[in-house]
């Protein structure tokens, strides 16, 4: 029988850790986020659900983003033991520079719309994080605006090619004049993927004053609250629009874009040209010889075909048919540091990174966006020191396999 005993003061005190609390409520609520689950659990609560589902939601039944979660979930590690791994390297050479981390922020639409703070804050990151920052043709901050915000972050400004040529001609040349580093080239959304959480919930951009929207505003007043005494949200690089995102896409974009159209903006467009939605290996070879220099594996984050193939099981194809021709980068359900490491172990040059960021965006602003690049980092560094690996570089395919 236990044998028991009044605990003694004495005993009680060296076990006490009171901490004086956090008064700063951006600040206390991501001192609870661990991991970017914890962050998407936090920016679900604090936003309203229209936008939320926009961001988290994927097209038709979600099954391209499901599959690439689940391709993740396939990575055995296979570490070595017995090596000094006090020091770790997590820099990476990525369009002939060197990066603090081996993995950028996808170019996003409508970033002021997930918090108010939106691209001038996620480019502020990137340029303190040393890692770069895709604006897209659809932010909600112009391209000079972003350059002003973070003129030393590394910039690339993602295009796509709409029926208008000539403005799209006119979004290179600034993207030029301000300095971006990279022109990303997206070939994915020839029209609108269906994104049906967006359809049953009625978003329009901007988000329109209905009485579902107006009682939302009692669950979630400091969002609505920052849309309506900040800047308008709009788009910066487009005309005023007033419907949903799909009816955009469908009228501005152009469906008859071709290879033709990549000669085009290699001719414009001075520095790296690079292809982002490429699905398969005779497409990443095609888009190489004609100009790009590097490509992105990419479904867009599963919110254009749905069942596309997972870019994690396509990457092997690929490297084989561009070879050293050109960078490969990947993207599509990152939500962890270990799964960086396990895309470049499997040869990614790097990695792009969209909701991660997007949900510290929504937790906490400019510091919740950096709470997203601290737990990827040090879920990187972590997952490399038990690989028993001390630089990002020294990743080999024996370091990660995929189980079927
Ligand atoms: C809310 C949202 C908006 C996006 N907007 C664009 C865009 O305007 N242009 C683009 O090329 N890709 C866009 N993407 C795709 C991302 O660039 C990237 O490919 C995708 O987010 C990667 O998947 P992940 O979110 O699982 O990391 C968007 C993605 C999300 C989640």
């Amino acid at each position: 029988m236990t044998r028991r005993q009044l605990p003694r003061w004495s005993e009680l005190r060296p076990l006490l850790r009171v901490k004086s609390p956090t008064l700063d409520p951006v600040e206390r609520r991501l001192s609870q986020a661990h991991t970017i689950g914890d962050l998407r659990t936090i920016a679900r609560r604090r936003t309203p659900r229209a936008v939320f589902d926009y961001t988290d939601g994927a097209a038709e039944q979600e099954t391209s983003l499901r599959r690439a979660y689940q391709s993740f979930s396939k990575v055995e590690f296979h570490p070595n033991v017995l090596r000094d791994v006090s020091a770790v390297d997590t820099s990476r050479n990525m369009l002939g520079s060197r990066r603090a981390l081996p993995f950028a922020f996808a170019p996003t639409g409508f970033t002021r719309m997930m918090q108010h703070e939106g691209e001038r804050a996620v480019a502020r990151v990137a340029e303190r994080s040393g890692i770069p920052f895709g604006l897209s043709t659809m932010g909600t901050t112009s391209i000079e605006d972003v350059a002003s915000a973070a003129p030393n972050a590394r910039k690339w400004f993602q295009l796509y090619v709409w029926k208008d040529r000539a403005a799209g001609k006119e979004l290179v040349r600034r993207a030029q004049d301000s300095g971006y580093e990279a022109l990303v080239l997206t070939v994915d959304t020839p029209v609108a993927g269906a994104r049906m959480r967006d359809v049953r919930n009625g978003l329009s951009i901007p988000p329109s004053l209905t009485l579902r929207t107006i009682l939302d505003g009692a669950t979630h007043p400091a969002w609505w609250f920052n849309l309506l005494t900040t800047e308008p949200l709009q788009f910066a690089s487009l005309s005023s629009w007033e419907g949903t995102v799909a009816d955009l896409i469908n009228k501005m974009f152009d469906p008859t874009v071709t290879v033709e159209d990549l000669e085009w903006l290699r001719g414009l467009w001075k520095g790296p040209l690079i292809v982002k939605g490429i699905q398969n290996a005779a497409d990443a070879r095609m888009v190489v010889d004609h100009g790009a220099d590097a490509v992105i594996l990419s479904n867009h984050g599963g919110r254009q075909l749905d069942r596309a193939p997972t870019m994690l099981e396509l990457l092997p194809s690929v490297l084989d048919r561009v070879g050293d021709d050109a960078e490969v980068y990947l993207d599509t359900g990152i939500l962890s540091g270990a799964d960086i490491v396990a895309a470049l172990a499997r040869g990614a040059r790097g990695c792009l990174v969209g909701r991660a960021f997007l949900y510290g965006l929504m937790a906490g602003g400019e510091r919740g966006v950096q709470r997203t690049v601290e737990i990827l980092g040090s879920e990187i560094t972590r997952t490399l020191q038990l690989l028993g690996v001390t630089a990002v570089d020294d990743l080999t395919e024996e370091h990660a396999t995929l189980r079927q």
